[in-house]
């Protein structure tokens, strides 16, 4: 740390830091960039910087200086105001040439005089940032997605807002499911996780929910619908989560309308919410989630504690060994509370026959 003397008095020189968001986009971003940047600068006279487009402008020294007036008014905003990309640095691939991305993250960190490098993402931005940190640069990650995938914290910002942006589509599927007595099938994102599915299957009164974690079959859920159209429940709503298995060529949606159509003599129509579960203003609590990531990880910095993703844990915010994340996948277990909650409420997970 180096001490310049201004007038007799020492002074430490101030932390410099850079910021990315990488990977997927999710309403909450802009809070976390947010609650990094304030707090380092009001409360810790640190400076700060954003690396344009995730790992992409790390690699290319493409960077914005982040101060107070940048900061104002973004907490609302959905996406990132940095931009994000998917960019692997650590893996090689032909179109590379002969540059080498990890030797660039290196010299920009030192040529920028960075004192730690926050990284904003989700399993594969948390991949990477360890990888960073094993070249001997300070690293912090921030766990963000709509997938809640993310081993070691309870809940990744981005999370919250899909499921109440599914959850509204879900509670307009059933006034016109019940206008046409039909089987509406949604399908929502997770990637290889059911997490959306889940919560806003149970916030939707989804009649059946598929999730990747438990195996379904098509006999099962059709047999579900005809049962309920036998008892004149005048509707069905289906809950399907993107990553269910389903034979080449169909979306999990298409897929479960087309046995419903079928093998039913019910009508059913399918709607894949896609992109809409990723747009848009954060929730309340997505924003005080990303705001509370933000902050904690200045704290840390300021406290030397390096090669950590901040985690929400029982309510409260820690760190764990970004080693200890890579490369997990956090799944739901067929004993998840809300799995069994809403089985004993005659919710199908599609695996009853
Ligand atoms: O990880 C977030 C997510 O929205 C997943 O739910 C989805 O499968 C994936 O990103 C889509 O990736 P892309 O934005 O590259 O199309």
């Amino acid at each position: 740390m180096l001490h310049l003397f201004k007038g007799g008095k020492t002074m430490s020189k101030p932390k410099r830091i850079g910021i990315l968001t990488a990977g997927g986009d999710c309403p909450g971003l802009n809070a976390a960039i947010r609650g990094v940047g304030k707090t380092a600068i009001s409360e810790y006279g640190m400076e700060v910087i954003g690396f344009v487009s995730g790992y992409t402008g790390l690699i290319h020294k493409e960077f914005v200086e982040l101060n107070e007036d940048k900061l104002s008014g973004i907490l609302t905003m959905g996406g990132t105001i940095l931009g994000t990309s998917r960019e692997k640095p650590f893996k090689i691939s032909q179109t590379d040439g002969n540059i080498n991305k990890p030797e660039l993250i290196k010299q920009n960190y030192h040529d920028l005089g960075l004192d730690c490098l926050v990284c904003i993402g989700g399993n594969g931005t948390m991949k990477t940032a360890a990888k960073i940190g094993e070249l001997g640069l300070n690293v912090i990650g921030i766990p963000k997605t709509i997938d809640n995938d993310v081993w070691g914290t309870d809940v990744t910002f981005g999370f919250d807002s899909a499921v109440s942006i599914a959850t509204d589509a879900i509670d307009r599927l059933h006034t016109t499911a019940n206008s046409h007595q039909r089987a509406m099938v949604i399908e929502v994102m997770g990637h290889d996780a059911g997490w959306i599915a889940l919560y806003s299957g149970m916030a939707g009164g989804g009649d059946i929910i598929l999730i990747p974690e438990i195996e379904y079959n098509v006999r099962s859920v059709c047999k579900t619908i005809e049962e309920r159209f036998q008892e004149k429940k005048a509707y069905s709503i289906v809950v399907v989560a993107e990553g269910i298995k389903v034979p080449e060529g169909y979306t999990a949606a298409g897929y479960i309308s087309h046995c419903i159509a079928t093998y039913t003599q019910v009508e059913a129509r399918e709607t894949r919410l896609g992109y809409i579960q990723r747009g848009g203003s954060p929730t309340a609590s997505d924003r005080i989630l990303a705001t509370r990531y933000g902050a904690f990880a200045v704290e840390t910095i300021a406290k030397n504690e390096f090669g950590v993703m901040i985690a929400l844990q029982n309510n409260s915010v820690t760190t764990i060994p970004l080693n200890e994340v890579e490369g997990k996948l956090k799944l739901i277990t067929s004993d998840h509370h809300l799995v069994v909650k809403c089985r004993n409420m005659g919710v199908s997970f599609g695996d009853d026959y």
